[in-house]
């Protein structure tokens, strides 16, 4: 936990009894999962800001049931096993942030998602090198160059402070969706499928690789497929009968992601 920093005033954050406390006593409690609030209430802009709870949930059903083990294994085939420490931005209910965990088994990780109900359900049940974090990925509670690894999965973030977190040779992985990304069902949803947007080079990086994932998806009528539909942004558009019946049918869909890998560029 050693890279935490004050949300309040950027001093380093000390382990107490009850929590953590920077030199100006700041205190921020340990909640009983064990994870931290560091969102100051000024930077939220909603009560319950991020994802909701039943979203949080329907993820957590349908991760763990493994649909995405795919692209995790391809995130694991990249990011170097011997890393010190990590840092995945908008972790959510923490299906990745465990896996690269596993993965990078001598380093800090820090999961941190502005959702408390993600973070406390990512919280429960925690190895211990693995902290989670309430935070805003516009103000992350890192201290500058700290990371050796930042993965951002489906979440927002904001250019600089990637940049001030990242060590100079620290890698940046950003997962976005691919065109054929759930192809069938954006089918069955809009008239005419749009592109996504390419993503850009955030501020202060360059290019290392782009790699493409792709791999079949087939999910049982129910639960399953009703969790995924919760989970995924433009399933909202869906009229309550058309959810009924794609829940009733299953799904044999696509899953498409495009991984994007990143340095900083160099300032001399
Ligand atoms: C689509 S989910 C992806 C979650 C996780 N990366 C995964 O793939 O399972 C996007 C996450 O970003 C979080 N989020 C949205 N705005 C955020 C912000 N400003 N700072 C941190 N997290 C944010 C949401 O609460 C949500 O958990
Ligand atoms: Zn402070």
């Amino acid at each position: 936990m050693k890279e935490l920093i004050c949300p309040l005033c950027s001093q380093f954050l000390i382990v107490n009894e009850q929590g953590l406390a920077c030199a100006n006593r700041h205190q921020f409690d340990r909640a009983k999962e064990g994870y931290f609030n560091l969102l100051p209430v000024h930077h939220k802009n909603s009560r319950e800001p991020g994802d909701a709870k039943q979203q949080l949930a329907a993820r957590r059903a349908f991760l763990t049931a493994g649909y995405f083990a795919p692209l995790l294994n391809e995130l694991k085939k990249i990011i170097d096993p011997n890393s010190g420490s990590l840092l995945d931005i908008g972790c959510g209910e923490g299906y990745f942030t465990r896996g690269l965990a596993e993965h990078c088994k001598h380093a800090d990780i820090y999961g941190i998602d502005i959702a408390k109900a993600g973070i406390r359900l990512a919280a429960k049940n925690r190895p211990s090198q693995t902290t989670y974090v309430v935070a805003s990925s516009h103000l992350l509670p890192l201290a500058d160059t700290s990371m050796d690894v930042i993965v951002r999965i489906y979440a927002p973030s904001k250019d600089e402070e990637l940049f001030r977190v990242l060590k100079p040779d620290g890698k940046l992985f950003i997962v976005t969706p691919g065109d054929r990304h759930l192809i069938e069902l954006r089918k069955r949803i809009y008239k005419e499928i749009k592109p996504h947007p390419q993503p850009k080079v955030p501020h202060g990086f360059k290019d290392l690789s782009h790699i493409e994932v792709s791999f079949p998806l087939s999910v049982p009528a129910g639960e399953l497929t009703n969790a995924l539909l919760e989970m995924t942004p433009f399933a909202w558009k869906l009229s309550s009968d058309l959810q009924v019946k794609l829940a009733g049918e299953g799904l044999v869909d696509l899953a498409h992601f495009q991984i994007s890998t990143y340095e900083k560029v160099s300032l001399d």
